[in-house]
């Protein structure tokens, strides 16, 4: 499975007819088994073109191409779970098929199973974003697409959710495409980084980083992040 996109342009239009550029020229691919990550400053068009990538928006001039049976996994940047249903069904619903087995194995790795049982509004943000990660991966994904999934947690949480965040990956082969403002988090979970400017985002350049996930040192992360600091991206 692999994704091609062309992106020429992406504008909204608001009730008063002016036009608001938010997506200028980008193209990037990405394979199956790959981890994309779309890094770029506040506001400059990420989950717009992340929308536009995943099918769900279809106004854009360009083109996208991914195999039209693709199952897509999805964790926007609000859990958007279901505040009446409890965890355990707010997966069963979106994956009716899911069987046992797979579900213990996620709620194990992403340290649920004593939530099964409760409902959205006893959970805390990092505990709701898992459970989303969790229903994202209990549809057997072809393609997972993660929306700022570590935003607003303190470091603990977000460094113990990327982990959890890279055994998933590593378990499955899927086209994994991640939208982070985190330039760390970028470079410890991504194989191709797709380096946004500011709105209207423009790809400034493609970076990929060679070596294995698992294999990345702390001196490999510190090497990579100083050479993207040398090429003056824009603020976060
Ligand atoms: N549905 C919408 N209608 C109008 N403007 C929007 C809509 N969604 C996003 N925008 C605008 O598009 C720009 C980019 O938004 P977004 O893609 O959410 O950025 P990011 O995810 O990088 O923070 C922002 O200026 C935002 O206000
Ligand atoms: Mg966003």
């Amino acid at each position: 499975m692999q994704l091609e996109a062309v992106i020429t342009g992406k504008a909204y239009r608001n009730a008063a007819g002016e036009q608001h550029d938010v997506l200028d020229k980008v193209e990037l691919s990405l394979r199956s088994g790959e981890v994309g990550v779309l890094f770029g400053p506040s506001g400059c068009g990420k989950s717009t073109l992340l929308r536009i990538l995943s099918g769900l928006d279809r106004d854009y001039q360009g083109h996208v191409s991914r195999p039209s049976q693709a199952r897509i996994g999805m964790v926007f940047q609000e859990p958007r779970l279901l505040p009446w249903r409890s965890v355990e069904d707010n997966i069963r619903l979106a994956a009716p098929g899911v069987d046992e087995a797979k579900l213990s194995a996620l709620f194990d790795v992403l340290e649920l199973s004593a939530h099964r049982s409760h409902f959205p509004s006893e959970l805390s943000l990092g505990l709701a974003r898992r459970v989303a990660l969790a229903r994202a991966l209990a549809v057997e994904p072809d393609f997972l697409i993660l929306d700022e999934p570590l935003a607003s947690l303190d470091d603990a949480l977000a460094a113990r959710l990327r982990q959890q965040i890279a055994t998933l990956i590593e378990g499955r082969t899927m086209l994994t495409l991640l939208v982070t403002h985190n330039l760390d988090d970028a470079v410890r979970l991504g194989d191709r980084l797709f380096l946004l400017s500011a709105r209207p985002a423009r790809l400034l350049r493609t970076h990929s980083i060679d070596r294995p996930r698992s294999a990345r040192s702390e001196a490999d992360i510190r090497a990579i992040r100083t050479d993207l600091a040398r090429l003056d991206l824009p603020n976060r």
